[in-house]
């Protein structure tokens, strides 16, 4: 009786030590798996693609400036997928944030493979309706805080390849519009930036990217607006941030260079891509000059 009850004893201690075993095989792993890390995580397209990485098994870095949203997106991507998600809540149009972001990556060795440039600010009017402290606002949020973070969380990337860089600019950056001046210009040095900064790291095995969306309905503003300047055709062109998300992300793993979603989106860039500028940029200044009700 006494060795049956020593038996069962040692029997279930090894079934606690492999259930333990297991349990922090399983957290390693999780914590082990790649990381990607998206600048402007928290709402619309950069929501999207951070799920379309969760998706496929990444552990996130999530920056947004608001922490409740950000908290809130890190529980429920937590709770839907097997991964850890983290959160840094950084305004990255300061000039430090960049340098912030990677330090803390490297303190921690993150296993880098991803780097997404999502934040941006767009909106209907620019140039001669914004004051200039806006302007700069724009320009330091679209081009500057991309550039930063690809220049300073590349060392990570090396480390980590095959990796990949996504630049998020826009249709907005094949052609200038007149009322969306500062917006189309920014856009279009992502565009430029990515072309070079492929062929630069090319040899590295760095995959760059750049997703160039139409309309996208992240908020009330950008559904009137494609309704009222580009109409019955806009509202097809327009698609939901989930699936421009999903198809920026499955593309970016496909090496693809400029990623348009959606059919009539990339009719539309081919044509516009292909006309002469002055013409594109008269089409553009006449539809910006229909008023959103
Ligand atoms: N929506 C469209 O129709 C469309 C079309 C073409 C291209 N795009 C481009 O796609 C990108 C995302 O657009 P979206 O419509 O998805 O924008 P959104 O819904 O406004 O989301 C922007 C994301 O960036 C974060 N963010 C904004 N400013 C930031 C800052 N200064 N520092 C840190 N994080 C910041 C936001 O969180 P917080 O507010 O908490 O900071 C949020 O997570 C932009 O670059 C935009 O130009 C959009």
């Amino acid at each position: 009786m006494k060795h049956i009850i020593i038996s069962i004893f040692i029997c279930f201690n090894c079934i606690v030590c492999f259930a333990q075993l297991k349990a922090d095989n399983e957290n390693q792993s999780d914590s082990s798996k790649p990381y990607a890390l998206v600048a402007g995580g928290s709402k619309g397209i950069g929501y999207g693609i951070a799920e379309a990485l969760a998706k496929r098994g990444y552990n996130l870095i999530l920056i947004a400036r608001h922490l409740d949203t950000l908290q809130f997106v890190k529980n429920k991507l937590q709770t839907k997928y097997p991964i850890h998600v983290e959160i840094l809540a950084i305004d990255l149009s300061f000039d430090s944030s960049a340098y912030v972001i990677a330090k803390w990556c490297t303190d921690r060795k993150i296993h880098l493979k991803v780097l997404c440039n999502v934040a941006g600010l767009g909106g209907a009017n620019d140039y001669l309706s914004f004051p200039l402290d806006s302007l700069r606002y724009m320009v330091s949020l679209n081009i500057e805080s991309c550039m930063a973070l690809s220049l300073t969380l590349l060392p990570l990337l090396e480390k980590n390849t095959p990796s990949y860089i996504l630049n998020v600019a826009s249709m907005a950056g094949f052609a200038p519009i007149p009322i969306k001046n500062i917006y189309s210009a920014t856009k279009s040095a992502v565009v430029f930036f990515s072309y070079s900064l492929r062929y630069q790291l090319e040899d590295k095995h760095i995959s760059v990217s750049c997703l160039c969306p139409g309309p996208v309905f992240t908020k009330p503003e950008i559904v009137k607006d494609t309704k009222a300047k580009l109409g019955w055709f806009g509202m097809k062109m327009a698609l939901d941030p989930g699936t421009v998300g999903e198809y920026a992300i499955k593309k970016t793993f496909k090496k693809k260079l400029i990623i348009v979603p959606g059919t009539l989106a990339k009719i539309s860039s081919s044509i516009i891509r292909f006309l002469p500028r002055r013409w594109v940029v008269s089409l553009y200044g006449k539809a910006g000059k229909k008023k959103s009700k």
